[in-house]
């Protein structure tokens, strides 16, 4: 039932070109337009939004992080994401005018699963982005995009993740459609890059020996640290949670411009580094300054293992070890960045000798608060 992968781990991260086409499958017309017909939430509710509330844990809880990029950049609503369990806590503010999305792949997690009968109770309408038909948090939602990634069984999540980004970029066009603020030539585009997103993500597949074999060599170190700007900060925090869960080991993800407010002290000889790089094109003062922080950091003795997108010569002299994804829309990189964290961790797991699919410690899902 592993198809031949030693890991249910491995053959989910190699089945993520065929999850992002089926969560796209029957959404995007010919002409590039959207049809969500699954968010049975009214339009005059979604134009009337005033907050989009994204609620999630763990590896979703990333996604969402992700989604707040792309939610703002194109409805222009403002958007809160927040840690599930910490959500209901504070005594959030929320009403019919807040729409809150709820993140999960197995629809069943239970902190996930209080914050959005919280945010009802409280009048919110609750959209779940779920990858499991039929589980609670979808039942007890007023509508529900699903991912359509297939059976996830490896604890740690990397198709859901892929698929619940895309589905997330779906909603936040659906948004910005319903409510006018986008539909120009960059939605287009996204939308045509969306439907590549797959192939795309098959190369970087196909390019990961090296990964691996980096992995191998790092199998004895205690710590690694991994470094983004923008969405790449998110993939930064996703990497350091694989390789917690996965290797055992001490990681953290930080904002790069976080690194001279405190984390650049941890810098020390040979310290495994990885920084998500993003795009040079278009945000080139983003570029221009994780450059600098590459720098920065290797002047301090790091080791640097930079993911770069394929034909930015800029990061060449300051990476001693250089991943390539190729090119894709700022908001997009994430769907490929990620990619080389999951075979690193997973690598690495195994370089350690842990149980890849059943980590110490953890569940698939989490039904307890
Ligand atoms: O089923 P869910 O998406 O609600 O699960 C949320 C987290 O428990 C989950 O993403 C967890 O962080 C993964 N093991 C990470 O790989």
């Amino acid at each position: 039932e592993k198809g031949g992968y030693d890991h249910f781990m491995l053959k989910e991260i190699a089945e993520q070109p065929k999850a992002v086409a089926d969560t796209l499958l029957g959404r995007i017309d010919a002409s590039g337009r959207l049809t969500l017909d699954e968010v049975r939430i009214p339009d005059t509710v979604l134009r009337e939004a005033d907050k989009i509330v994204v609620v999630a844990c763990g590896t979703a809880f990333h996604a969402g992080l992700i989604a707040k990029y792309a939610i703002e950049h194109w409805t222009r609503i403002p958007c809160e994401v927040e840690l599930a369990s910490e959500f209901r806590y504070r005594d959030p503010i929320l009403g019919p005018r807040t729409l809150v999305i709820a993140i999960s792949q197995s629809g069943e997690t239970m902190d996930t699963l209080m914050a959005l009968r919280h945010a009802r109770e409280q009048g919110a309408k609750v959209l779940a982005v779920c990858n499991t038909n039929g589980s609670t948090i979808p039942r007890e939602s007023d509508a529900v995009l699903y991912t359509h990634a297939g059976p996830e069984v490896a604890v740690a999540s990397t198709k859901a993740f892929l698929t619940q980004l895309v589905a997330c970029y779906l909603l936040a066009l659906h948004l910005g459609q319903v409510r006018g603020t986008q539909w120009g030539d960059e939605v287009l585009a996204v939308v045509r890059e969306l439907a590549r997103i797959g192939e795309e993500v098959e190369r970087v597949l196909e390019t990961m020996e090296p990964v691996r074999a980096l992995a191998r060599s790092l199998a004895h170190k205690d710590t690694v640290l991994f470094l983004g700007r923008h969405v790449g900060y998110p993939v930064a925090l996703e990497g350091a949670l694989k390789l917690k869960e996965l290797a055992y080991m001490h990681a953290e993800g930080f904002a790069a411009g976080e690194l001279k407010h405190g984390p650049i002290a941890l810098i020390e000889e040979d310290l495994p580094v990885v920084v998500v790089v993003p795009s040079p094109e278009g945000r080139s003062v983003l570029h221009d300054k994780i450059v600098s922080n590459i720098q920065e950091i290797r002047a301090r003795g790091a080791r640097t293992i930079v993911i770069a997108e394929e034909g930015d010569e800029t990061v060449v002299p300051y990476a001693d070890h250089l991943v390539r994804i190729p090119a894709t829309p700022t908001l997009l990189q994430p769907l490929v960045a990620t990619v080389p964290l999951q075979v690193f961790a997973c690598e690495l797991a195994t370089a350690r000798g842990n149980e890849v699919d059943q980590p110490r410690n953890l569940a698939k899902s989490v039904t307890v608060e």
